[in-house]
């Protein structure tokens, strides 16, 4: 402990959205947070007693004489036990530091910490803050101040989490089922979740949360982390023998790769965190802060029409302007033309990196297909994968030395494809000017941005060093470079579906594609998790083919207008082949999206909590609250006949609401059935009723959703 622990100066307390946290800077060696959650205290008030000195610990047997408890920077040099908050050497020697806060700045909702530990010729400046929704934000910045090299192996950020977090839920997933839930009890030890693909990955938890037993959408206090990061990544919790417990978020690197020569500083990913009564409050002060960005997509979401399922590589100029037609014929606003349309690309073996348009298929270049699509209303948007590169391509076959690769061999093929070097300049300024290129000579206003395979092995060359960190960065620099180039553009992050989506790379683009399963049963859950930490007019929702490619499952057409509602809407489905009818009800999904897309864009998304699993009912409530959209949504068979009681959280209680069907689903009759009595016309009740205990649920048959429109009526 520092000095004379009576003498403590007080903490600095940043409330922001009744979000409070006391950040310690004299108690310890290193600054502590006694406390993250709730407000508590009135604004601008200081703390009338140390918190820090509160959760002193004993000495006790066997332990060492002056035990610390969990800091920001923990370290074994100050009596830490468990995970440090860095790790490194130079060259084998040096492994030990004691970085000691030396100066601290405060500003409203930002404190700047900076430590030192002059043996070891190191300093940290630690970025703390509260954003105006309440997130907390960490970045830390270590400088080597010696004049040899110091070996970076982690850098950790540390988020405590109060008594009352005892489980634990993240979300895992693969190829066409990204963000499916998984829950423990937090117990004593580390549960860590790695991505080490150079990517956050489909079985990225995008948020590690932990909280009290059972907590859920609507209850229970909960805090949860995301690392703004798009390559390698680690986030733990951690439970230890002296009771600490907190949650970790690091970039993950390989061996050797974060070498800091002497003035050197390596800057961490910025980390975020966010508690709630519940996680509906976690995820709004997640959608709150990326919707208050500059940078955030204000337009109204266009509907979109993507080629992929409707023709994949099968380019052929009349069928996809006949899709054009049908596309502008139902309401789309942008088309985009997927992968296919390269040079020698015929399949997925080869083509990527030579970014040229076909001349054998394309003869007079796309300008047929842009023509058309312009002059049918719609922005025109185009697949790219730039960071690949297929060994069967006059790229790689030029340039065999810009393929990312450790050995002499090439690493593992994926999908056929390997990864291009875009730290290597010549690489980099290739893959750029051919973009710049493509945007100079076509009106392209949409670049779907794909990643289809994980970084293995990402080095230098045989024997060189690894990049995946520098990789990433590039990629970044390539995003902002086009975005310079092209103010307006738009651009989707795509990693075969949803393997990258992170608050990293949301800063470049302005959509998701959650995954290639367009299957509306299976997109609730990814949706759902996925909208833990990103809002819904960034997840991508096709409306899909009658019946589904990835899963083979028939679906109805309104159940799977009503799960794609709840994001930026869109259409994936070779509308070449549908009659009239059904364009005709296509087009009437699409008119209620569009009547509907500034409140899903800017409404608070949320979550029941029902007791019957065979429900799911979900929303999105106007800021004033005096408008709301929710779905019904029959899952499965239920065990209840009739069905119980549904609530639709996050209206006004004192409000009173008319409660109307929006739009009705499908097959939903059954024998014997009578007419629902509150959804035979329409029904005005107060809030506090609608919040509790609801409506009862009408009889769907699985598979189905309904779409309910609750507004004020007065
Ligand atoms: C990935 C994407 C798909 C599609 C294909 C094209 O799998 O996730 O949406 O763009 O690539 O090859």
């Amino acid at each position: 402990m520092s000095g004379d622990i009576t003498a403590v100066i007080q903490p600095i307390v940043l409330t922001c959205a009744d979000t409070q946290i006391v950040v310690d800077t004299h108690t310890f060696e290193q600054p502590y947070v006694p406390y993250w959650g709730p407000q508590v205290l009135a604004e601008n008030s200081e703390c009338a007693r140390s918190d820090a000195i509160a959760s002193i610990p004993q000495r006790v047997s066997g332990g060492v004489d002056s035990p610390s408890p969990l800091t920001l920077v923990p370290q074994a040099a100050s009596g830490w036990l468990s995970t440090p908050a860095i790790e490194g050497h130079r060259a084998g020697y040096d492994f030990v530091t004691k970085l000691v806060t030396n100066s601290v700045e405060a500003a409203k909702n930002r404190v700047k910490i900076k430590l030192v530990d002059g043996e070891a010729g190191l300093s940290l400046t630690l970025d703390i803050g509260l954003t105006l929704s309440g997130l907390l934000y960490q970045q830390a910045h270590l400088t080597n101040d010696a004049d040899a090299d110091y070996t970076l192996d982690a850098l950790r950020m540390f988020f405590p989490l109060p008594g009352s977090a005892v489980e634990v839920l993240d979300t895992t997933g693969h190829h066409l089922r990204e963000r499916s839930p998984q829950r423990h009890n937090l117990t004593i030890g580390k549960y860590q979740r790695e991505s080490r693909r150079g990517r956050p990955g489909a079985d990225s938890p995008l948020l590690l949360a932990a909280g009290t037993k059972g907590f859920g959408f609507e209850s229970g206090l909960v805090h949860g982390i995301h690392l703004g990061w798009s390559g390698s990544q680690r986030l733990s919790v951690e439970l230890t023998t002296a009771a600490d417990r907190f949650l970790v978020a690091e970039e993950l690197f390989e061996p050797g790769e974060m070498i800091l020569e002497p003035g050197q500083t390596y800057s961490s990913p910025v980390s975020y965190g966010a508690w709630g009564d519940g996680l509906n409050a976690v995820s709004a002060r997640f959608h709150q802060h990326l919707r208050s960005r500059a940078t955030h997509p204000s337009s109204p979401r266009p509907v979109t029409l993507n080629t992929w399922e409707a023709v994949y590589f099968d380019h052929d100029f009349d069928k996809l302007a006949s899709l054009a037609d049908r596309a502008a014929r139902v309401g789309a606003e942008r088309y985009v033309l997927d992968d296919g349309w390269f040079s020698g690309r015929r399949d997925d073996t080869a083509g990527l990196g030579d970014w040229f348009v076909d001349q054998t298929v394309w003869p007079k270049g796309l300008h047929p297909l842009v023509g058309r699509v312009r002059q049918e209303g719609m922005e025109f948007g185009l697949w790219v994968e730039p960071e690949m590169v297929n060994p069967d391509s006059d790229l790689a076959r030029r340039h065999p030395e810009w393929i990312l690769k450790g050995r002499e061999d090439l690493p593992v093929a994926a999908r056929q494809q390997q990864v291009l070097n875009l730290t290597n300049p010549d690489a980099y300024r290739y893959v750029r000017d051919r973009l710049l290129a493509l945007l100079r000579e076509y009106p392209i206003s949409y670049l779907k941005w794909d990643h289809n395979r994980d970084l293995l092995e990402a080095g230098s060359g045989a024997g060189g060093r690894a990049l995946a960190h520098r990789q990433t960065k590039a990629l970044y620099n390539l995003l902002q470079e086009l975005k310079e180039h092209q103010p307006g553009l738009e651009i989707e992050s795509c990693a075969s579906g949803g393997a990258r989506i992170d608050m990293g790379i949301a800063e470049y683009t302005d959509r998701f594609h959650p995954s290639d399963c367009l299957d509306p049963q299976e997109r609730l859950a990814n949706q759902k998790y996925t909208g833990l930490v990103m809002p819904p007019e960034l997840l991508g929702a096709h409306l899909t083919a009658p019946k589904v490619h990835s899963t083979g499952r028939i679906v109805d057409l309104e159940f799977s207008a009503a799960v794609a509602l709840l994001g930026h809407f869109g259409i994936e489905w070779d509308l070449t082949g549908a009659d009239d009818a059904t364009l005709d009800e296509v087009s009437r999904l699409v008119e209620f999206y569009k009547q509907n897309r500034e409140l899903i864009s800017t409404g608070t998304v949320v979550h029941a909590d029902l007791s019957d699993p065979a429900l799911d009912v979900r929303g999105v409530v106007s800021e004033d609250k005096r408008n709301a959209l929710f779905t019904i949504t029959q899952v499965t068979t239920s065990a209840f006949h009739p069905l119980g009681m549904v609530h639709f959280p996050g209206l006004d209680p004192k409000t009173v609401y008319r409660v109307q069907l929006a739009l009705a689903g499908g097959d939903k009759t059954g024998p014997g059935q009578s007419e629902m009595p509150w959804l035979a016309e329409s029904m005005e009740l107060p809030g506090a009723a609608l919040m509790h205990p609801g409506v009862r649920a009408p009889a769907q048959n699985p598979e189905n959703s309904l779409i309910i429109r609750i507004e004020a009526a007065k």
